[in-house]
């Protein structure tokens, strides 16, 4: 099963919003004690998107950095995975394409299943990369996590774009063949084609969150997988990263280990800084999970972090990475640590405001207000046409 090539994560680094809007202010607006979101989600603050930011300007930004590193001589695959998605037929990630100027000889596909969509869009580079060790392929994951104003799942709302290098003999992580699959047939969070916000059963998401946890981790031991113990630290997609914490309990209880609160914090507690004040990227999540543990632990050089991705539905995948020697200097730990900083704090109205605006979809000229600092913005919507410039 295993392979002589060692392939994985060559590079990673993310973008997120130009706004932030501090648990705070949604808690004075709804009367809701800030206990509940601080202690009770585990979040802090959400990331906002500008009017001419969106998932295009996000990526664009997470990945012209690894562009400006290594070249894009190698990339002939670029893959986006969102779930918040512009356009029914073109893939996003061709605006990104054009926006880096990445070579023609490329294809470009956009991978959709909730949030579970960029560990899918993982494995297929991956298998592109064994067939082709010299080839590199661009992974992004962008989502803006959107749910109706006064609703539950307003404060777990976030937006990011992780961008991932993925080739042969990789400078930060190595991933392992061996992985765990779960899929089922649920309707705990979607979004139908007519829909801007999600629709979401709160309850029902989080527990078949924990059925698919239980679900792929019994696969990843019947696939031969390593045991509980071999794993340094465990990344969960975080929606809110609370569930990192009701996650990984419902594993050591799954495996009947012992979940020591200690133990419990050591494992994961690293995991969440980024989430926490970004709030739910969706695709992004759970690779802001291991940027946040890579950039803040000890050297953690050939020891396996076990990873589980989960997208709404719902799929689920465990899998084993595992840090090559080296691969603190390849971080980019001061770069993610701006990207949280630069974000400008909106209060309510403000962000109310932003979450209230769409496009009109008459086919008209719709410049949008010139408000993000980052490298790229979307400029206009005409002719129905997105309308994107670097800065
Ligand atoms: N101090 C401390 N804690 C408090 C508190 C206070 N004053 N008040 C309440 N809490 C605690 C509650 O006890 C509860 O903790 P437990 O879950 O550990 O019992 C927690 O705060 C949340 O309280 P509620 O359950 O009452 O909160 P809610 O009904 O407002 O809903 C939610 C919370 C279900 C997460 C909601 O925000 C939501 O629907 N979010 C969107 C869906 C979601 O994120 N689902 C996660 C799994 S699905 C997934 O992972 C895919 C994806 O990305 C969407």
């Amino acid at each position: 099963m295993s392979s002589d090539i060692a392939v994985g994560i060559h590079d990673l680094s993310f973008a997120s919003t130009e706004f932030v809007l501090p648990h705070t202010a949604l808690a004075a607006h709804n009367g809701t004690e800030i206990g509940k979101y601080h202690i009770g989600i585990g979040q802090q603050s959400m990331s906002v998107p500008a009017a001419d930011e969106d998932i295009v300007t996000m990526a664009a930004a997470a990945a012209a950095p690894l562009v400006a590193a290594h070249g894009s001589d190698r990339i002939r695959t670029v893959v986006f995975a969102t779930e918040s998605s512009i356009d029914q037929a073109k893939a996003a990630g061709i605006y990104v394409h054009s926006l880096l100027q990445l070579p023609s000889a490329c294809r470009v596909v956009e991978l959709k299943q909730a949030c579970y969509g960029a560990t899918a869009a993982l494995q297929f580079a991956l298998g592109l990369i064994r067939r082709d060790p010299a080839q590199q392929v661009l992974v992004i994951a962008s989502d803006v996590s959107k749910y109706e104003l006064d609703s539950p799942g307003e404060a777990t709302q976030g937006a990011a774009a992780v961008a991932m290098l993925v080739g042969a003999d990789p400078a930060l992580l190595r991933i392992e063949d061996r992985s765990g699959l779960f899929t089922a047939d649920v309707m705990d969070f979607w979004r139908p084609n007519y829909r801007d916000a999600a629709l979401v059963d709160g309850q029902e998401s989080i527990n078949a969150y924990l059925q698919a946890v239980e679900g792929a981790f019994k696969d990843y031991s019947e696939q031969g997988g390593r045991t509980l113990e071999e794993f340094a630290a465990f990344c969960y997609h975080q929606p809110f990263t609370k569930m990192a914490y009701k996650a990984h309990r419902h594993l050591l209880n799954y495996c009947g280990a012992d979940t020591d609160k200690e133990a419990v914090e050591a494992a994961i507690g690293l995991t969440t800084a980024y989430n926490t004040v970004i709030g739910n990227s969706y695709t992004a999540s759970v690779y802001l999970g291991l940027a946040a543990l890579l950039d803040q632990a000890d050297d953690l050089t050939g020891r396996p972090i076990g990873l589980f991705s989960y997208g709404s539905g719902s799929v689920a995948e465990f899998f084993a990475a595992t840090p090559v020697a080296g691969y603190r200097e390849h971080l980019r730990t001061k770069a993610n640590r701006a990207t949280i900083e630069r974000r400008t704090p909106l209060d309510y109205a403000g962000y109310r405001d932003l979450h209230q605006r769409t496009f009109p979809g008459d086919g008209g000229d719709h410049p949008t207000e010139a408000q993000t600092t980052g490298p790229f913005r979307l400029a206009a919507l005409r002719d129905h046409k997105r309308i994107y410039e670097a800065r």
